[in-house]
């Protein structure tokens, strides 16, 4: 039987402007390029999941526009199941307006649209989903309540519960702590939980060591090109990432943790499903868009590092 990963989170068509650099506060800027691409944080790791080896199942809400019918679209050509991915009357799907520069670093606004209908009632109704997960996975583009229904469920049916806690903008709740198996922040996320600004491997481990005292059982740090560190309260281990040429960042991290889940859904140990992440990240850096940069089970079981 083939792992099952549930993924409750955000799908946004994502708007790609390529520039030199990104605009300044009130600046007109001339692009290079735009696409539009199926993106969002939750279906993001969910095609991460399913590219990687698990069967996955989406709980989201879309709106009832053409974008809707196009993201849920790009889930079912992953053979995503979708029957929890609902299409909301009179309202516009979730887009990210996304621009990245010559250095490839992004900066992205987001309009929630359906994924703020995506309700405690919804994620209720779609329960008999959560309850064939091995893995459940959630993120934080979506309503906070319920964000915190998700992971009080798949606490009591005793899945392995990850908590990609993106975007941040403060501290997380003290009651979600315990009901998480693995907190995984990049370092601008874990510096909004922490307080600690996370530019170097010793400050993530300063932040890690807070998140675990919070009450965290597990925590990985995602650092970019540094690659990330996992935490446990008797180990901290830093996992070198793979070199490769940047051509655009969305969506690393969400492929990271898709990879991850996929990997550890599959009984991988720790260490090798944050390797396997890794390599995917990796690859999904060296290539443009959200999820068309996304690589499948054979590119990241080809990989060899230069
Ligand atoms: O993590 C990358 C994603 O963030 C993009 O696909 C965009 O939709 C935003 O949600």
């Amino acid at each position: 039987m083939q792992a099952k990963v549930v993924v409750i989170g955000s799908l946004n068509m994502d708007l790609v402007t390529r520039a030199e650099r990104l605009p300044r506060a009130g600046e007109t800027l001339a692009g290079e390029s735009f696409i539009t691409v199926p993106g969002g944080k939750g279906a993001n790791q969910a095609v991460a999941a399913a590219r990687l080896g698990a069967q996955v199942s989406m709980v989201g809400c879309v709106g009832d526009d053409a974008y809707g019918e196009q993201l849920r679209a790009a889930l079912l050509v992953e053979q995503i199941d979708c029957d929890a991915v609902t299409a909301v009357p009179g309202i516009s799907s979730g887009v990210a307006l996304i621009v990245v520069d010559a250095s490839s670093q992004n900066a992205i606004v987001i309009v929630a649209g359906g994924n703020g209908r995506l309700t405690p009632e919804v994620v209720a109704r779609f329960d008999s989903k959560l309850a064939e997960a091995d893995v459940i996975i959630c993120q934080l583009e979506v309503p906070m309540d319920t964000v915190e229904h998700a992971l009080q469920r798949a606490r009591e049916l005793g899945k392995i519960v990850i908590l990609n806690p993106a975007p941040a903008s403060g501290p997380l709740p003290a009651s979600w702590f315990s009901m998480l198996d693995y907190l995984i922040p990049n370092e601008s996320e874990a510096a909004a939980l922490t307080g600690i600004t996370v530019d170097s491997l010793a400050s993530a481990e300063a932040a890690a060591s807070q998140l675990l005292k919070a009450g965290a059982a597990k925590v990985i740090i995602t650092l970019g090109a540094l690659g990330s560190l996992f935490a446990d309260g008797q180990r901290i281990t830093h996992f070198p990432a793979p070199k490769v040429q940047p051509v655009d960042t969305t969506a690393a991290g969400d492929t990271f943790v898709g990879g991850f889940a996929a990997a550890l859904a599959q009984g991988k140990s720790e260490a090798e499903a944050i390797a396997f992440g890794q390599i995917a990240a990796a690859l999904s850096v060296t290539r443009a868009g959200a999820q068309p940069s996304i690589p499948r089970l054979s590119d990241v079981q080809g990989f060899r590092p230069s």
